[in-house]
């Protein structure tokens, strides 16, 4: 949720730590701040809002250290505001510290910390952490010390970084069920909360395992677990830099949209060997494919309807029962599995907090797991036995584009996979559908060019307070995603149904001021979706309708629709979701919102 990141060098430390904080605000943008040393002390700037604010706060003021922390907070304890906006220093003001995840046992330690003398600034959870290595400072030999001993007290989940007036040429990094990365340079180290943060200045990044801590000096970076030195391999990052800019788009989210066809197409190339598929992935074989005999996937957000894409395919194709499920609901439920239940879960980020412990508890369970994520080195590829990794490249806009559709994209080669396996398709079949599947990037391409005539939509309707959005089949999960778009960027209440059940209470909500979005492309209950259509203007309702090219019907009974290729049922999601994604970033901009800072959300959820 929140964002860290942290340098100690050589460079001027300032413009590391503004540029850093830039690539890490979808994940929070509630308030920012930095604290830099300098000369024997330690200087705190903070503000509220986003990072612009702290940006303007900066720029009448000189400041020159090599050595600093910075954090864009996610507000959970204690509302957005300069106080409660990290770094977070202690009593003597010689310790500051900032913190990504929840310290459960924060209100206890609270207490125990004021019996001793501390004061209190703020109303956050974190405090207690910079406290704590203040009292722990006094009592053991070393920094180092001090903060292991201070984790060791805290119950819950941290990425934490710290910085002590008293050692100016050290920086410690440590997490816990919060992602963190370690960049080191030639002209000094950094940690983060995510590589896009550092990966201008270095491509060299080790990733921070559970319990481990870091001492970051100018020149070295050494690593413990547990009390005692580890060693760690760098991995080499290998991304276009260019892939986390705007490049000319107005907002992240329009360049993710733009983005679909090139993310798809670099996601299938993955897995695809000519027209073979080839998920090579680590832990799973396809011994182990063949034996699962029900599929559990778990997912929050948008990678809950990629989800339910899948189980609609994987059940048609490959004939294996398969339950979606939220993960928040999931990791407290005691879902009946078999032995051999495979456990899938599906996260862009892969550090949502559920998600991860969903996936914690099944290998607890003796579950095989598999993932599918968009973010190499993310916690997930480490926790679960097999990982798919999508290849949409970093998604910055808050609201997730093109990680749905290449989600989708990798789901429909696991369904092929283990229809093979599982001999329910023939091998031509299979063939016939790698085919189709091989055409979904012209066929996005055909639907984005739907761009301009949505955009004088959104200008007709964006006042509107609520929407209704109806699919059935393969266009329900898109008739939900799409509402989710909207409220997720436009802040206006929609509400995604199932076409056939709008009868058992939706359709009350029904007038001219709730219009109707209904995904009827072609399928086999297409008849269905166009009766639905019928019925609710019948009731006065205002119907734009996402329908396939050469569509006579809709076309000559409806005044607002869209018009997407026509292609297999079974993969339209991916491109009935095209215009739904547009219209929300429309609908959006019509009302001069921030498309890709969403006001409450975040794009990595770490916390419950
Ligand atoms: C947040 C984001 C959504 C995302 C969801 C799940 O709510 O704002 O865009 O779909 O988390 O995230 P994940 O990384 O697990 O896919």
């Amino acid at each position: 949720m929140c964002g860290i990141v942290g340098y100690i060098g050589s460079e001027e430390c300032l413009p590391i730590l503004i540029n850093g904080l830039k690539k890490l605000e979808y994940r929070g943008y509630d308030s920012s701040g930095i604290a830099l040393a300098s000369s024997n002390d330690i200087e705190i700037i903070k503000s509220k809002g986003n990072l612009k604010n702290l940006e303007n706060e900066l720029n009448s003021k000189k400041y020159d250290s090599n050595m600093g922390i910075g954090h864009t907070r996610w507000a959970t304890h204690g509302i957005p505001s300069v106080l409660n906006a990290h770094p977070h220093v202690c009593c003597e003001n010689n310790i500051a510290l900032v913190h990504n995840g929840i310290i459960e046992n924060y209100q206890e330690l609270k207490k125990e910390l004021k019996s001793k003398g501390h004061k209190f600034c703020s109303e956050t959870d974190t405090e207690v952490l910079v406290h704590l290595v203040e009292e722990n400072i006094k009592e053991t030999t070393s920094f180092r010390e001090a903060v292991e001993k201070s984790l060791s007290k805290v119950k819950g989940s941290y990425a934490i970084t710290v910085m002590n007036k008293n050692e100016p040429e050290t920086l410690i990094a440590a997490r816990k069920d919060s992602p963190l990365v370690i960049g080191s340079a030639k002209d000094g180290n950094f940690v983060a909360s995510d590589i896009p943060a550092i990966l201008e200045k270095t491509r060299n990044i080790s990733i921070l395992d559970d319990n481990e801590i870091a001492i970051l000096k100018a020149n070295s970076v050494d690593f413990y677990s547990n009390g005692k030195k580890v060693n760690k391999k760098p991995i080499e990052v290998t991304w276009d830099l260019e892939a986390a800019e705007k490049g000319g788009y107005e907002d992240f989210m329009l360049k993710e949209i733009y983005e679909q066809p090139k993310a798809v197409k670099e996601t299938l190339r993955a897995y695809l060997n000519g027209k073979k598929i080839d998920l090579s992935f680590l832990g799973l074989k396809k011994v182990d494919l063949k034996e699962i005999d029900r599929i559990f996937v778990l997912a929050c957000g948008t990678s809950y309807h990629a989800a339910w894409v899948g189980k609609l395919i994987i059940e048609q194709w490959a004939n294996l029962p398969v339950e979606i499920d939220i993960s928040s609901e999931f990791r407290y439920r005691f879902p009946v599995l078999s032995e051999n239940t495979l456990i899938l879960a599906v996260t862009q980020s892969g550090e949502t907090a559920d998600t991860l412990a969903g996936v914690k508890e099944a290998l607890n369970r003796g579950q095989k797991t598999l993932a599918i994520t968009n973010v190499l080195g993310s916690t997930i590829t480490r926790e679960a036995n097999g990982v798919l990794l999508t290849q949409a490249g970093p998604e910055i806009g808050v609201a997730a584009t093109k990680t749905f559709t290449t989600q989708i994209s990798v789901l429909y080669l696991l369904a092929l996979e283990l229809a093979k396996v599982r001999g329910t398709l023939s091998d031509a079949e299979i063939q016939k559908k790698i085919e189709d599947i091989l055409t979904l990037p012209a066929k996005i391409e055909e639907a984005l060019s739907t761009a301009e005539a949505i955009e004088k939509l959104a200008g007709e309707y964006y006042k509107k307070p609520d929407f209704l959005f109806l699919g059935r089949g393969f266009g329900l999960p898109v008739a939900l995603e799409g509402a989710l778009k909207l409220k997720e960027i436009s802040y206006i209440h929609a509400e995604g149904c199932a076409a056939g059940e709008m009868k058992h209470g939706p359709i009350a909500l029904i007038d001219e001021n709730c219009p109707i979005v209904a995904v009827a492309n072609k399928s086999k209950t297409y008849a269905k979706v166009v009766s639905n259509i019928e019925e609710v203007k019948a009731r006065g309702a205002d119907v734009i309708a996402v329908i396939s090219e050469n569509e006579k019907l809709l076309k000559n009974y409806l005044k607002k629709y869209i018009t997407v290729p026509l292609i297999d049922e079974a993969l339209s999601p991916i491109t009935t979701i095209i215009p739904l994604q547009l219209f929300a970033y429309y609908m959006a901009k019509a009302k001069g919102l921030n498309v890709d800072q969403p006001r409450n959300l975040a794009k990595s959820v770490t916390v419950e």
